[in-house]
């Protein structure tokens, strides 16, 4: 009997604008193995963002593609497309990349982008999201990793994880907790993409080939 023969590593490029520690978190489960994929690339769009110096220290090339430089979101997103491109990826990661996209940058790569939100979407798009959900009195909060569509924030979701709000969290200490989640589920969102187990099919978000439903994946310890 022969074995099944591995799919072939994916190919993947990562968008930053900051720290990178979701960046840091998926580089590591690479060089663990755990990912069945290799960072070709990873773009920022700004020059000091720490994320560049994480890709430079894990030995993947890293580029800036400044907003500043470009007169409007257009000729902004052809060029991150025209990088893109040239590293013919099989899977987008946003990674803390805080820029909004045309429809066409979207639509150019709609089921073979992922992003990242520090809220159990659909609540709490946009920014703030720690201090908006504790100002509610909300019991809960977490973050979700997501397909991109054209709306912000929107698109259909893969996983999600949870943690609950403590009668004293601040937005930073609740961002923490948050982050710590986020660092286990882009990766493990990663891992089954690459693994040709997560698709997004029709719209739906399918794990194993059956559809999930519209909360995605809830992620647990
Ligand atoms: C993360 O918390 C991510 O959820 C958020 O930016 C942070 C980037 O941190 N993304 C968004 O708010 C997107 N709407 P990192 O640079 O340390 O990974």
């Amino acid at each position: 009997m022969t074995s099944p023969v591995p799919a072939a590593a994916k190919r993947i490029v990562v968008l930053i604008s900051g720290s990178g520690s979701n960046l840091q978190a998926i580089i590591d489960a690479v060089n663990a193995g755990r990912i069945n994929g290799k960072i070709e690339m990873v773009i920022s769009n700004k020059d000091d963002a720490y994320g560049l110096e994480r890709a430079r220290q894990a030995d993947i090339p890293g580029c800036v593609i400044r907003h500043t430089d470009y007169s409007d979101r257009d000729s902004f997103d052809q060029a991150l497309i025209a990088e893109i491109d040239s590293h013919s990826p099989d899977l987008v990661i946003l990674a803390g990349f805080m820029r909004i996209f045309t429809p066409e940058f979207v639509n150019r790569y709609s089921d073979r982008m992922l992003n990242i939100h520090p809220s159990l979407l659909p609540k709490y798009k946009g920014l703030n999201t720690h201090q908006r959900a504790i100002e509610d009195g909300e019991a809960r909060h977490g973050c979700t990793v997501h397909f991109v569509t054209e709306e912000l924030d929107g698109g259909p979701l893969a996983v999600q994880a949870a943690v609950d709000i403590l009668p004293d969290d601040t937005a930073d200490s609740l961002q923490q907790r948050v982050h710590t989640q986020e660092h286990k589920i882009y990766p493990l969102a990663v891992e089954w993409f690459c693994n040709d187990r997560l698709q997004l099919v029709s719209g739906q978000v399918q794990l194993d080939g059956s559809s999930l439903d519209s909360q995605g994946y809830q992620f647990t310890e």
